[in-house]
């Protein structure tokens, strides 16, 4: 892996005055709410690797507008092939040193009704969203600092049906347990784990629903302040999340209180 181009030797020797930079690897940054939060995380100083999929102009686009702030690497891995999710770490770890943030935010799967799905359709959904996590943290956490936090991002699909979603669901679903497992197995290491689950966001995403825009519709009109969610909401959550230290293997629900609404 080259890293030579990503802006990190702008930043000096590591001294007490000039420590390294935070590192934070996230899965899906280079678009939607994950290049939200790689953006709020480029202006809090962190160098960046965006794992992403095959939009390799998205991925060149979103690395170059990040790189006027912060050293940022992007990656063209699956998050179903854990072995090179783990070539991928050490590469960032020799680069830039111990990475203190990895969020699985990487999503994907099969949008239809239940029984028109098969299994190679359920593998493939369960594969990314929640093994995605699995493969991410076998690979990540040998080269975390302590204290480290990792962070899912996650659905109210998780809870709540919505039409053609059954498989995602239970993605999100499977995705919630392993995040408080994951919290269990790791605290030998102080590494905090938690997943952040949203409700309907206006995005690309929702237009792949044939029932996208109601649920925005009727998200906004049963939400206490009908007002719809933004990315921005995600963000705030997570950089929460990533400050403290005693909550850990929870889901942090952002839906502006829509779940709480009979
Ligand atoms: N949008 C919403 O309304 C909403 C609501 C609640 C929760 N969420 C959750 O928020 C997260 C982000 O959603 P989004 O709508 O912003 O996503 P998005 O715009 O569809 O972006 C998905 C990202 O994940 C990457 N990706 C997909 N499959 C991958 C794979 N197998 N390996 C590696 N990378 C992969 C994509 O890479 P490419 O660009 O290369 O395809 C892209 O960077 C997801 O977990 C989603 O379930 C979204």
């Amino acid at each position: 892996m080259n890293m030579s181009d990503s802006g990190q030797s702008s930043q000096g020797p590591v001294t007490p005055q000039n420590p390294a930079r935070p590192v934070a690897v996230i899965t899906g940054g280079t678009r939607g709410i994950g290049l939200s939060i790689a953006q709020k995380l480029a202006n809090e100083g962190y160098a960046l690797a965006l794992i992403y999929q095959r939009h390799h102009a998205q991925a060149r686009e979103a690395r170059d507008m990040l790189r006027r702030k912060v050293p940022v690497e992007t990656f063209p891995v699956d998050v179903r092939h854990w072995t090179a999710l783990q070539d991928t770490m050490s590469g960032i770890y020799k680069a830039w040193g111990p990475i203190s943030l990895a969020v699985h935010n990487a999503a994907s799967g099969v949008a239809r009704p239940l029984l028109n799905t098969t299994l190679r359709h359920f593998d493939f959904t369960l594969e990314v969203n929640a093994g995605g996590l699995i493969g991410l943290a076998q690979a990540v956490v040998p080269k975390m600092t302590s204290s480290a936090h990792i962070i899912a991002i996650s659905s109210l699909g998780a809870r709540v049906s919505y039409p053609e979603y059954g498989l995602i669901s239970a993605s999100k679903a499977a995705l919630e347990a392993i995040v408080r497992q994951l919290a269990r197995e790791l605290g030998s290491h102080h590494i905090t784990v938690n997943a952040i689950a949203a409700g309907p966001i206006p995005s690309q995403t929702l237009s792949h629903f044939d029932g996208g825009q109601s649920w925005l519709q009727e998200f906004v009109e049963k939400v206490p302040m009908h007002q719809p969610l933004s990315e921005n909401d995600v963000v705030q959550a997570l950089w929460y999340l990533i400050q403290q230290k005693m909550i850990n293997g929870q889901v942090l629900t952002v839906d502006g209180g829509f779940l709480t609404m009979a």
